[in-house]
């Protein structure tokens, strides 16, 4: 996922990925270009919807980092 990436490479994203994917948080709230977005394999299930409901600057192109594969 987009969340390993951060982990694996040592980025420093304050309080990025807080809950480790577990769909807790949405600190991995991340927006991306409409053709990026248009590209992912999969929509967002109902739980990464109830989640980035509560993401600050929601966008129609938002989602959680963790669930991007
Ligand atoms: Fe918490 Fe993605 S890391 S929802």
């Amino acid at each position: 996922t987009l969340l390993d990436v951060v982990v694996n490479n040592d980025l420093d994203i304050d309080g990025y990925g807080a809950c480790e994917g577990t769909l807790t948080c949405s600190t991995c709230h991340v927006v991306l270009k409409q053709p990026d977005y248009d590209r992912l394999p999969e929509e967002a299930g109902d739980e990464e919807r109830d989640m980035l409901d509560l993401a600050y600057g929601l966008t129609d192109t938002s989602r959680l980092g963790c669930q991007i594969t």
